[in-house]
């Protein structure tokens, strides 16, 4: 059992843990644990790789060779493999993606021994879901931080509006990206479709363009 104190503080998202486990870090000159970071990291890299979530033993050995520098690239900064992944790891597909590594047995096992590295002096606030149950079921304190579910969808909501109109389209260019550029089933246009772009025409407007394409080749 280490000497080392731990706060570990677990909770649903959108319950805060990230924010106060920030600020009771800084205010003990504590070292943080985004643990959650770690299963996006994961899950973009696995993304990137263009690994299938169902080969759960793939999966595990990337977790175990990922190269992850914190804070390099400055406050908050996630490098992987050399590459800044700091905004790919908090759209809503890495979100999903961390999700859905999390729910692999061999993932979390692979990523154990990563977590408990980062108990150092003079001491560690650790943020998660199985912070106190799991990974460190000697901390000196476990918080369980929740919030109704309504209060969560309201802050997110307020996140989204905060996070502006610039940083969503970066989102969308960076999915785009992704989306066009991988190599299996990329996003293009068959040869032979027609390109509709939506940018100034209303709902009906496209429903009644796709129903005239539609009988103009049945005609
Ligand atoms: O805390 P977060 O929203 O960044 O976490 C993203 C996902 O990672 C979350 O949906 C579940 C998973 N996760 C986990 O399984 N265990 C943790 N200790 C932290 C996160």
């Amino acid at each position: 059992m280490s000497e080392i104190p731990v706060i570990a503080i677990d909770g649903p998202s959108g319950s805060g843990k990230g924010t106060i486990a920030e600020q009771v870090a800084k205010q003990l000159g504590f070292g943080l644990l985004d643990s959650g970071a770690l299963y996006r990291i994961l899950g973009i890299a696995a993304h990137k790789a263009n690994l299938d979530l169902a080969n759960h033993s793939q999966v595990a050995d990337l977790a175990r060779t990922l190269e992850i520098e914190f804070g390099s690239n400055g406050p908050g900064s996630v490098i992987l493999n050399g590459e800044d992944v700091s905004a790919a790891i908090r759209t809503d597909l890495g979100s999903d993606l961390a999700s859905q590594v999390g729910a692999i047995p061999a993932a979390r096992d692979a990523l154990f021994e990563r977590q408990l590295q980062f108990r150092n002096a003079p001491g560690l606030v650790a943020d998660g879901r199985d912070m106190g149950t799991v990974v460190f079921p000697d901390a000196s304190l476990k918080i369980f931080l929740t919030a109704s579910v309504s209060e969560r969808a309201q802050r997110r909501y307020k996140q989204l509006i905060a996070k502006g109109i610039d940083a969503i389209l970066r989102d969308l260019k960076e999915r785009d990206k992704r989306d066009t550029e991988r190599p299996v089933s990329p996003l293009k246009p068959a040869e032979d479709a027609v390109i509709l772009d939506s940018s100034d025409l209303t709902i009906e407007e496209v429903v009644d363009q796709v129903l005239v394409l539609f009988a103009a080749k049945r005609s």
